[in-house]
């Protein structure tokens, strides 16, 4: 019984929020049910942008490992490993890297959108223009069939593809597989300004947050600006809290929100907070797990190091595959 391979790669830049729940975790847990699935810590991906303060990935490496554990991430059924452990993603990497025009890396949407969004940061590197090639390798290694992502990775997935069939075409070779991308539907997860929840917002709830700040952090969300006074009417659809209901209520307490709100029969504070519970809620047996993990590294070191084993044996067998075609001295018989 061979299930389709399904893998993912997420950057450890920080702390994970309620919209990598939501967003990303919450489909990963539905895929480890139906397909082989693997799920790596791009600690590589991660340098691209953040080579300038490298001190911190192996740690937020492991943090972000122990929230996907925490959140249901079931290391029986699914492979979680550590990009940077498998060697075989590099090597790949440089390899494809000779048959990859530079206009394709360059033409890629996230390349430029990124460089300026983020134009404090000098991204004019090899290793940033080269981001899309290295996450090519990181799929094509695995023959993976899906990749789940969010809408800004459709490019990249699109990129695999065409690398694949030009590695197949010009090596006469029937050696890699097209994926294909799994687009996450809940991935405009809002944030507590209303905008998508990221970090780079400056507007998330991290999936650990203490109670009284989830607590304070809602309570000071924006709301209908037309409910200056408590006796205004507003209109949940103006409203960046009704967003939050959309996620967490049931129908029951969002009809009374829409009365409510339309009538000015309740106050915003008072339509916070049945998502103020629900958050917690969701949060507090993850934040357990966390703690639990956290006192017993050993364990997670554990998981880690038998999910970079399986991944390895895969990606080597791949690897040989594709060096096979490029009779490199290691080929020559003695
Ligand atoms: N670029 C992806 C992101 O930012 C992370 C990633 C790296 C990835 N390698 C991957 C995702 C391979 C899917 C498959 O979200
Ligand atoms: Fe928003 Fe609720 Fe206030 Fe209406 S009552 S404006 S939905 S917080």
């Amino acid at each position: 019984m061979n299930k389709p391979v399904t893998l993912s790669g997420m950057r450890p830049t920080g702390p994970l929020h309620l919209g990598h729940l939501h967003g990303v975790l919450e489909n990963w847990l539905q895929l480890q049910q139906k397909y082989q699935c693997f799920f790596f810590a791009a600690d590589w991906h991660a340098l691209t942008t953040h080579y300038e303060q490298p001190e911190n990935i192996g740690q937020q490496t492991l943090d972000m490992v122990i929230d996907w554990l925490a959140t249901g991430i079931d290391p029986k059924k699914t492979t979680i490993f550590v990009q940077s452990s498998i060697p075989a993603h590099a090597e790949l990497h440089v390899l494809l890297s000779m048959i990859t025009p530079l206009g394709w890396l360059e033409r890629m949407p996230s390349y430029k959108e990124q460089k300026q969004k983020l134009h404090y940061k000098d991204l004019g590197t090899y290793g940033f223009l080269g981001y899309p090639l290295l996450q090519a390798a990181d799929v094509l290694l695995y023959q993976a069939k899906y990749v789940p992502v969010g809408e800004d990775q459709q490019a990249h997935i699109e990129l695999t593809r065409e690398i694949a069939r030009r590695f197949n075409f010009l090596y006469q070779q029937d050696l890699f597989q097209e994926p294909q991308a799994l687009l996450t539907s809940h991935a405009r997860f809002p944030g507590i300004d209303g905008q998508k929840m990221s970090k780079s917002y400056g507007n998330t709830i991290s999936l650990r947050e203490a109670p009284d700040s989830v607590q304070k952090k809602i309570k000071s969300m924006p709301t209908d600006p037309a409910r200056v006074r408590r006796t205004d009417p507003g209109n949940p659809e103006l409203c960046p809290v009704w967003a939050l209901h959309r996620v967490y209520s049931e129908q029951k307490t969002r009809d009374w929100v829409t009365q409510g709100c339309t009538t000015a029969g309740i106050g915003c504070i008072q339509c916070k907070q049945p998502v103020i519970d629900q958050i917690i809620m969701r949060q507090q047996p993850i934040i357990a797990k966390v703690k639990e993990l956290s006192a017993d590294k050993a364990q997670v070191h554990k998981i880690i190091a038998s999910g970079n084993a399986e991944a390895s044996a895969i990606a080597e067998q791949t690897l040989t595959q594709a060096k096979a075609v490029f009779s490199l001295f290691a080929n020559t018989s003695r």
